[in-house]
């Protein structure tokens, strides 16, 4: 997805801007560009491609753009138009006085164009931002204030939208506005920021502040000033975000990826922390939600999150009895849903960003459900849409494919399953905080499940090598983590992969199997295991390659796979957690062997802010 940057302050703006936009690449773009105030001008520099073809045609201008004070820069994930330099942002308008750039989509863009071209503008991209360049310049050139123009358009828009602009004759000022999209302002001293995540600014300072829907922002080097559309002053207060800068560097590790993985066990402890104690009690009292008449949970989430959404299910069943649905967001906010003010809608999102659980999540507003968002992201969309929230604390996730989000989602439903089930009262006591110290092990059994992996994921990756397909089998608890392995697999290595209960097995999937279709298969514990079995041995007598995740020296696992991916024995309700490493590596091992970018995989972007 595009990125926006944004700076008002010293002769660093080049500088910050480039900065800014590299912490931002993890999003996916193709094209990049910056728009630099210099007396009474706007100066352009775009290029296709990555950062580096940016930052060489600066280099090559010698260093005449360094004392440049004020600017806005952005990555572009191609909507409208191809990644080309000409529909790269920033957009000019007018005859170049007005600089814009954007992230999401103007959907009735078509129809100001035509109406633009009628009175004569020209257009030199095939972008939507270029309408909302020229709309803006006209204004400007009318005799309105840059935040007077930007409010005016902002009326003639539909769509999402974050955008930030510049013109030639305000000097030492961005203005900025968004519409569903995000967009924050970072403080400084002598300098102030912009940026459409707080990512890209955690080098510069720590001290945020949210930009609401429909608001207009003016930044200059000494002042943030927050307008309604129209034009009324907003006080709001600041937030501080408390993630390391280092956090977003690569730190040793060979991608972020590898990096993310192996942070699971610190990622799980932090989220883990301040909310179970040594006795297994747990304390959410951060969330002032009243439990005692929810009848149901919903739990609404797209891909990876719906994945711990599943395993949520599981726990909040088992523990506190109450009926759980886990809904896939873009199917839910369309689909008339059903609930009233007993239910409990759980809305999970990494970024908090995700168009479509928004939109879930504005559907249960509809019938009044509680909502509890639980997110990666502080001050996110969602978090503002949600009557509580429930923040995970994985730290930032620059890499596309999620993994020690999906862990502390998951550990976060856990600690819900409990509460509720506490404040139900269906279970004893001791039982509950049994669970409880349990789960407080899922750091360490993490830790231990990757130290124990060694060669192994190699060993499994091999198998792989003339793969044409894979399926990952499980049940119960084994399923969901199947999915996710399945999920993880196909998006980082383009392998089709896909994620089973294995007693569906003999229902139609069976058919894929053969020697080029290796069979992962999670054993998992308990009523289901020997089940799983039987249905894993059907697949050997088809011809399968399979790699088993279970216990080291598992008799039943040796005698059906050709390489176990081994797993400590671990607490049920960290058990899945402990299946997941194993399935994490072995998809970043097949893809690095393909020599993929398991950070970027193809067409894919951190977080799905458009429809
Ligand atoms: O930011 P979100 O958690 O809302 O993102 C939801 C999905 O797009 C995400 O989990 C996606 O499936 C993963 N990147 C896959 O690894």
């Amino acid at each position: 997805m595009c990125g926006i940057v944004g700076y008002a302050g010293r002769d660093r703006c080049v500088e910050v801007l480039m900065e800014g936009l590299g912490h931002l690449e993890y999003r996916g773009y193709d094209s990049a560009g910056l728009a630099l105030q210099t007396e009474g001008r706007i100066e352009r520099i775009r290029e296709v491609g990555r950062l580096e073809n940016l930052a060489r045609t600066i280099a090559r201008r010698n260093g005449d753009l360094s004392p440049l004070r004020t600017g806005v820069g952005h990555t572009r994930w191609a909507t409208h138009g191809r990644p080309t330099e000409e529909n790269a942002h920033p957009q000019l308008g007018g005859n170049g006085t007005v600089a814009v750039v954007h992230n999401g989509i103007i959907e009735n863009f078509a129809e100001l164009k035509e109406e633009l071209q009628g009175r004569g503008f020209r257009f030199r991209s095939e972008t939507d931002t270029e309408v909302m360049a020229h709309l803006i310049a006209e204004r400007v050139d009318g005799g309105e204030s840059l935040r007077e123009a930007l409010a005016g358009v902002l009326r003639q828009l539909e769509g999402t939208f974050a955008v930030a602009a510049l013109s030639a004759g305000e000097p030492g000022k961005v203005v900025a506005a968004r519409h569903q999209s995000p967009l924050v302002v970072g403080f400084g001293e002598g300098e102030n920021f912009l940026a459409s995540a707080v990512q890209a600014l955690l080098g510069e300072t720590s001290q945020f502040l949210h930009v609401e829907n429909g608001e207009i922002v003016e930044v200059t080097d000494s002042s943030v000033e927050v307008f309604t559309p129209e034009g009324e002053h907003v006080e709001r207060e600041s937030f501080e975000v408390d993630w390391e800068a280092e956090a977003v560097e690569l730190g040793g590790y060979r991608d972020y990826m590898l990096k993310e993985i192996h942070e699971q066990p610190a990622a799980l402890g932090a989220t883990l922390l301040g909310r179970i104690d040594v006795d297994g009690a747990v304390d959410l009292s951060e969330i002032d939600l009243d439990f005692t008449d929810t009848d149901r949970v919903v739990v609404v989430a797209c891909g990876t999150a719906y994945h711990a959404g599943l395993l949520g299910k599981h726990a909040i069943e088992k523990l506190a009895r109450i009926p759980v649905e886990v809904e896939i967001a873009s199917e839910y906010r369309y689909a008339d849903p059903i609930g009233n003010e007993s239910t409990l809608v759980v809305a999970i999102s990494q970024s908090g960003e995700t168009t479509d659980t928004l939109a879930a999540i504005q559907e249960a507003r509809r019938f009044g459900a509680k909502v509890l968002a639980v997110t990666n992201t502080r001050g996110s969309l969602i978090t503002r849409e949600a009557d509580a929230v429930l923040l995970t604390k994985a730290g930032p996730e620059i890499c596309v494919a999620s993994t020690k989000a999906f862990a502390c989602q998951v550990a976060v439903l856990d600690l819900l399953a409990l509460q509720l089930a506490r404040a139900r009262g269906v279970m004893p006591e001791e039982a509950l905080r049994e669970a409880g110290r349990g789960l407080r092990l899922a750091p360490e059994k993490v830790e231990e499940t990757i130290q124990g992996l060694g060669e192994r994921v190699g060993e499994a990756a091999a198998v792989f090598e003339a793969a044409r397909c894979s399926l990952f089998l499980g049940r119960g608890i084994s399923y969901p983590v199947a999915l996710e392995g399945a999920l993880k697999l196909k998006e980082i290595s383009y392998l089709p992969s896909e994620g089973y209960p294995s007693g569906e097995m003999k229902h139609g999937p069976i058919a894929l199997v053969d020697e080029y279709c290796p069979v992962v298969a999670i054993l998992g514990d308990g009523v289901v295991r020997e089940k799983t079995i039987s249905n894993v041995e059907e697949t050997v007598a088809r011809g399968a390659n399979v790699i088993a995740v279970a216990r080291e020296g598992d008799r039943a696992a040796q005698r059906i796979s050709g390489v176990i991916l081994p797993v400590p024995e671990a607490p049920e309700l960290v058990s899945p957690l402990v299946a997941s490493v194993p399935l994490q590596l072995l998809a970043h091992h097949v893809a690095t062997d393909r020599g993929l970018d398991v950070d970027k995989p193809r067409n894919l972007a951190k977080s799905v802010t458009v429809e």
